[in-house]
């Protein structure tokens, strides 16, 4: 998790710092924190030995290598607080720091509790070295004790503090090498930005496992945790592979591996679509980005349906269409919302192709003793392309020989690099940690892979167009949903106050009731349980009391009645029942406390018409409760630790 941005250049840093952490604070925000070199400290004065500029951007600077001078006197200038970059920016005030090149950090804390101290940048024991760090360092302990039998004296919890230690230990006269060396030590997942006090300009940047990117200006070089962070300041992009090193300074940058080889890497235009940020006059990102569905579902499918023929085409997947036809057995492996994604995914790949198909939640799936092979394809569905579980699982599968797909929001994220072929969301940036527009972006493209595997098997030219019919409908139909959100807002304060909640739905609906539930406990904090309605009796059923509603899923399509049976059982306990239906289930609003109806469409295509309420039901809740939606506690947008 964690954002990080880093600038150098000629401009006053602070302020792109600042700028960079507040587009990154949906990462994480426990801390935050910068470090730069004050140009008005003792001993100012270029310290570094640049050569002169050279054509080639990516080699610039390496004809003479940046070396410091003896010891110019001076430090790093470290300014953390605890909480957010609200905090910082206020603690920054008064200080007038004059510096042009410096890294910074909002932490989302996996070792040692949020806290100043445990804020980053880490520093070593000189005060002259100075990291950001993102993932975990695994062998941290070791290191540290080895650090410490060596005089070095910790101040933190963190794991990440090693690293400053590290280096200094050893530093002698080339950061660089200094740097290579630490990154040997290192065992676990780290992007890390590395600044000397001494080595004025030079900025070092490792990637191994966690995200982060390099972005180029006009004689001003930035790295980020993502794209989003660069976005006010450069469209063009390196993306590092893992165990590659980037070194940033003034007048260019240049790209090696770990074994300190150079590397060309092509640096990408991003379209300013793709990361544009902001509320649009609505209160959280989240409503927002619930109102943006109508859009995003839309371009999920633009430019992918071939109506005269019935089918789907997606570009991202050509190369590999002849391996994808001989595939006979699928497996989404995904997590959180995205889990869900795929959960109803199986659904959706069942009912429109001749696969076995298997939805695995990527965290378990590496501990698995499965048979992986070139007649497997593996799915990875991922917002972020970033989530450190998913790619785990991705690159186990990559082992055993499997087709590796990706369907992925984030353009050149780790999964989107690894995946052998996919398909992007291009649904733009979603800011808040409750993933609402990817979900049903999700289910649209996985409809559209489907489509397009089925239609080389059974499906035929006429259910394909009635697909294709029915998904063009969608973005009408949300806007249907939105245009009600005056009564489902009426509804949700009726049931602000229940402290749990179980959510229930059949075949289609069963993902969507664990969608749903998981909305509500993740920013009102309420306790909801999603369950398979046929499985409540099992268990479940005895919680229920006038205390413990019910929200049913229950669309009028062929698992109706036995949705009806399963909320007469509520009833008959005096649970309280919401339900989301269309107007032809009659019978579901004779035993329902309150209704929702949404419009009708294909059972396969139905649960992205009902998430959309259950979207505005639990964001209107933790409204009501005054609990910070776009940011609740202990979350955090990305993922990146396993
Ligand atoms: C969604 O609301 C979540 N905050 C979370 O479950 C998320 O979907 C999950 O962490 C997976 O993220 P990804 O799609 O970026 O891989
Ligand atoms: N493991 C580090 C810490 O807890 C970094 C966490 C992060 O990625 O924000 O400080």
């Amino acid at each position: 998790m964690c954002g990080i941005i880093c600038y150098c250049g000629h401009k006053q840093v602070v302020p792109i710092l600042i700028e960079g952490l507040k587009r990154l604070e949906y990462r994480g925000y426990d801390s935050a924190g910068f470090a730069v070199v004050d140009n008005k400290e003792a001993g100012a004065g270029p310290q570094s030995m640049n050569g002169g500029e050279t054509n080639s951007p990516q080699l610039k600077n390496l004809r003479k290598k940046t070396r410091i001078s003896p010891d110019s006197g001076k430090k790093n200038k470290i300014v953390k607080t605890q909480g957010r970059v609200g905090r910082l920016e206020k603690k920054k005030i008064g200080l007038e720091i004059d510096a042009t090149f410096g890294i910074a950090h909002t932490r989302w804390a996996t070792h040692g509790k949020p806290s100043e101290i445990n804020a980053h940048p880490q520093g070593d024991c000189s005060g002259k070295i100075a990291v950001v760090h993102n993932g975990i360092i695994e062998n941290y302990q070791e290191l540290k004790k080895e650090l410490q039998e060596k005089g070095h004296k910790f101040k933190s919890d963190t794991d990440t503090e090693v690293i400053p230690h590290l280096i200094e230990e050893y530093f002698d006269g080339d950061l660089e090498v200094a740097v290579l060396k630490a990154v040997e030590r290192l065992h676990g997942t780290f992007g890390i930005a590395v600044i000397h006090a001494d080595v004025e300009h030079q900025i070092i940047i490792v990637k191994r496992g966690s995200p982060i990117i390099i972005g180029v200006g006009k004689d001003e070089y930035y790295a980020a945790s993502d794209s989003n962070a660069l976005a006010p300041f450069t469209n063009r992009m390196i993306y590092l592979s893992d165990d590659e090193m980037a070194v940033l300074n003034t007048s260019g940058y240049y790209i090696k591996n770990l074994r300190n080889e150079l590397l060309e890497k092509q640096i990408e235009i991003l379209d300013a679509d793709e990361y544009r940020v902001d509320k649009k006059g609505f209160e959280h990102y989240m409503l927002k980005e619930i109102f943006e569905q109508p859009e995003s579902v839309k371009n999920a499918f633009r430019g992918r349906l071939i109506e005269n023929e019935g089918v789907s085409k997606l570009g991202g997947l050509e190369p590999v269409i002849d391996r994808l036809k001989n595939i006979k057995k699928l497996i989404i492996v995904s997590c959180g919302t995205s889990y869900y994604a795929g959960l109803l995914g199986r659904y959706i790949f069942e009912n429109l192709t001749e696969l076995d198909v298997e939805t695995a939640l990527a965290s378990e799936f590496r501990y698995r003793r499965l048979k992986l092979d070139e007649n497997v394809a593996v799915l990875a569905i991922s917002q972020s392309g970033e989530t450190a579980d998913t790619l785990a699982a991705v690159k186990e599968a990559k082992r055993k020989g499997a087709l590796l797909l990706g369907i992925v929001n984030s353009v050149g994220t780790g999964i989107a690099q690894i995946t052998d072929a996919g398909v992007y969301n291009h649904a733009g940036p979603e800011i808040g940690v409750a993933s609402t527009k990817i979900y049903t972006s999700q289910l649209v493209i996985q409809t559209l892979i489907a489509l397009m595997i089925g239609r080389y098997q059974h499906i035929s030219f006429i259910e394909g167009s009635e697909i294709i019919n029915a998904i063009t409908k969608l973005p009408e139909q949300i806007e249907e949903i939105l245009a009600n959100s005056k009564e489902i807002e009426e509804i949700a304060l009726k049931y602000s106050r229940y402290r749990d909640f179980l959510y229930i739905g059949r075949l289609y609906n069963y993902p969507t009731a664990m969608e749903g539930a998981l909305k509500l406990k993740e920013i009102s904090y309420i306790h909801a349980e999603g369950y398979p309605a046929g499985e409540m009796k099992h268990g479940p059923i005895s919680l229920i009391d006038e205390d413990f509603p019910t929200v049913a899923i229950a669309p009028d399509d062929l698992a109706l009645d036995k949705m009806i049976s399963n909320m007469q059982e509520i009833k008959a306990r005096n649970g309280k029942i919401l339900s989301i239906t269309n107007v032809t289930a009659h019978k579901v609003l004779d035993i329902s406390d309150d209704v929702i109806y949404v419009p009708g469409t294909l059972p396969i295509l139905q649960p992205i018409l009902n998430i959309v309420p259950l979207q505005l039901f639990a964001y209107y809740i933790a409204n009501e409760r005054g609990c910070d939606i776009d940011k609740p506690r202990n979350l955090a947008k990305s993922v990146t630790v396993e």
